[in-house]
């Protein structure tokens, strides 16, 4: 008889754990729940058919509702993604993380973490304790694609619902139903029905392998505010963010990223003063370009183009810490 071949090793995936309703648990049956509560061996336990697609090495980076998330764990996950995908014998890095603000996780680590093998986020609407729950299958999916070799170079991505995203062009869109992650302009990365992955054109902004930031445990992200307008608006939270040491200002416009008078008098003088102002809209869709209703060159603002608020803080905080001239920023805010 011929020698038997041993059967090739299965990937080793690195995940990193952060908490979310993925890892929540409701208590004595209410429907309230708390993020956050079971580890990721707890998450992984029950999932078995993950051991066919992968050797799971499991991480606790932080045990959060991703409310929570914040600058510090940023650059702790960025440190532990980064150390794992510098392992030649990882093939990828699972992230599992609260719905809430994942976007900007994502988005983040897209921008700083240099590695062209899989980054994957994935996170749940529904507790792990509640009547089918979304989060095992959105885990096996999620190691599905980490593994699968087409799924490298395509920047930090997001699965749920049967969806893969790229994280620069998710959102959540909506706060209970397990389809809320919608990618608002340049479509799905993809989708991946019970672990089989169908892919779609990759990126076309740059990321990881390309992108110029790089951030360390030392790095100190500068501060950025996010200054929501509406009808009537005055320039109190304007002035206030400004007095408060904001070294970048965000504006969630009404419309194409629009500001009344007395905000855009405002603003201007913050401008005018040093702090790097982005106008970004609220509406949820569409480019914010420059010099439509608001003059921006003379202004010396910084439009947002395809970015949200949440999404135009990240890329302006990363900016910040390599430039303050309004012109650079507005190139990173087309290149990325
Ligand atoms: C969170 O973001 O941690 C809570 C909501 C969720 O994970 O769906």
């Amino acid at each position: 008889m011929p020698p038997s071949t041993p059967a090739p090793a299965l990937p080793r995936v690195r995940v990193l754990a952060t908490g979310g309703t993925i890892a929540g648990a409701q208590t004595g049956g209410s429907r309230g729940y708390q993020a956050a509560a079971f580890s990721i061996e707890a998450l992984i336990g029950a999932v078995p058919q993950l051991a066919t697609l992968a050797q799971l090495e499991v991480e606790q980076v932080a045990a959060i509702g991703s409310q929570d998330m914040n600058e510090a764990v940023w650059l702790k996950l960025a440190a532990r993604a980064q150390a794992a995908l510098a392992e030649p014998d990882i093939a990828a890095v699972v992230i599992t993380h609260g719905t809430d603000t994942m976007e900007e996780t994502g988005y983040f680590l897209n921008l700083v973490v240099h590695s062209a093998k899989p980054v994957v986020l994935v996170g749940a609407m529904r507790p792990a304790t509640e009547i089918s729950a979304d989060g095992p299958m959105n885990l096996y999916n999620a190691v599905a694609v980490a593994v699968h070799p087409a799924a490298r170079g395509r920047g930090v991505l997001v699965v749920a619902n049967d969806e893969i995203h790229f994280a620069r062009e998710v959102s959540k869109t909506n706060t209970t139903q397990v389809g809320t992650f919608k990618a608002t302009h340049r479509g799905l990365a993809g989708l991946v029905h019970a672990g089989r992955l169908h892919l779609y054109a990759p990126p076309v902004r740059r990321h990881t392998t390309e992108s110029e930031f790089s951030v360390g445990p030392a790095t100190v992200l500068p501060r950025v505010d996010i200054v929501y307008a509406y009808a009537g608006m005055g320039r109190e939270l304007i002035d206030a963010a400004v007095r408060a040491g904001a070294k970048g200002l965000v504006i969630a416009g009404v419309g194409d990223g629009n500001l009344n008078t007395v905000a855009l008098a405002a603003t201007a003088a913050a401008a005018r003063a040093g702090v790097a102002v982005v106008r970004s809209s609220r509406t949820g869709g569409g480019v914010v370009e420059r010099n439509l209703e608001i003059s921006d060159d003379e202004l010396g603002f910084i439009a947002a183009d395809e970015l949200n608020p949440q999404k135009a803080r990240v890329l302006l905080m990363l900016g910040l810490t390599r430039t303050a001239d309004p012109a650079a920023l507005q190139e990173m805010f087309f290149t990325y």
